[in-house]
């Protein structure tokens, strides 16, 4: 069952948001080649307190990390670590979550440290602008699977490949809701959207194939190839008047 949300409660899911994209504004400020990557978790830690704010993610089933850092290819749930360290020409996921008077938003978005090639310049941004097209989706009178379809199609028709085992997710009361939005799937199937559902849609996409592997941490998902993953995340909501992005400052 999807639980549809009232207005004010997306305002409070907003309210969350704007903390999440406010850290990560701050942490995509901070990367470049040098930097120390348990500093971008000490950072989110700092602001979220100052905040008066948890972060979401730190104890979720046992994760014990505020941001998920995730180079290269690396595809999410990478730990920040005093011993990795950005250097010029990396990709670097940022996922963050924050919970603010009982209600969730969670973001996430991929930068290039220093100078990076062109494929993953070009892998960065069509990974962002399919999670645009899958945001388009979100409206009233779209299916589940529109948004699902949007993204894939961009991803693909642009050569890259979009990851199966990892969606996205309905979001608020809790991290993870109903329903699961994955960033593959064919148009004009699935539940139709109702104003006061809000997900965060999610796409990860990679530079080769999709297929994806765990390591021995048990979190960190790489690509199976080695080839390069970039993730953009949003939570959005569904309303009457149309997608609104709750993690915008
Ligand atoms: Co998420």
């Amino acid at each position: 069952m999807v639980e549809l949300k009232s207005k004010a409660e997306i305002q409070k899911i907003a309210e969350s948001g704007r903390m999440v994209a406010a850290v990560l504004n701050k942490l995509k400020s901070m990367v470049k080649p040098g930097l120390i990557t348990q500093d971008l978790d000490d950072t989110a830690r700092k602001m979220t307190r100052d905040f008066g704010a948890r972060p979401a993610f730190l104890g979720y089933r046992g994760y014990t990390a505020a941001v998920c850092v995730s180079i290269n290819e690396e595809v999410v749930h990478g730990f920040p670590s005093k011993k990795r360290v950005l250097k010029e020409g990396d990709i670097v996921s940022l996922d963050f979550g924050v919970e603010y008077g009982g209600y969730y938003a969670d973001a996430a978005l991929t930068a290039g440290v220093g100078q990076i090639s062109i494929k993953a310049k070009k892998l960065m941004d069509v990974t962002e602008q399919s999670l645009y097209k899958g945001i388009e989706k979100a409206a009233v009178g779209y299916r589940l699977h529109d948004i699902s379809s949007a993204v894939q199609k961009h991803a693909e028709s642009n050569g890259f490949s979009v990851v199966r085992d990892f969606v996205g997710h309905g979001v608020g009361r809790k991290l993870h809701e109903e329903p699961l939005v994955p960033n593959y799937g064919r148009e004009g199937t699935g539940i139709f959207l109702e104003a006061g559902t809000v997900i965060a849609i999610e796409p990860m996409v990679n530079e080769k194939g999709f297929d994806v592997v765990v390591l021995a941490d048990e979190w960190t998902v790489v690509t199976k190839d080695k080839g390069l993953s970039a993730h953009f995340e949003h939570t959005v909501a569904i309303t009457e008047a149309g997608p609104v992005i709750l993690t915008k400052e």
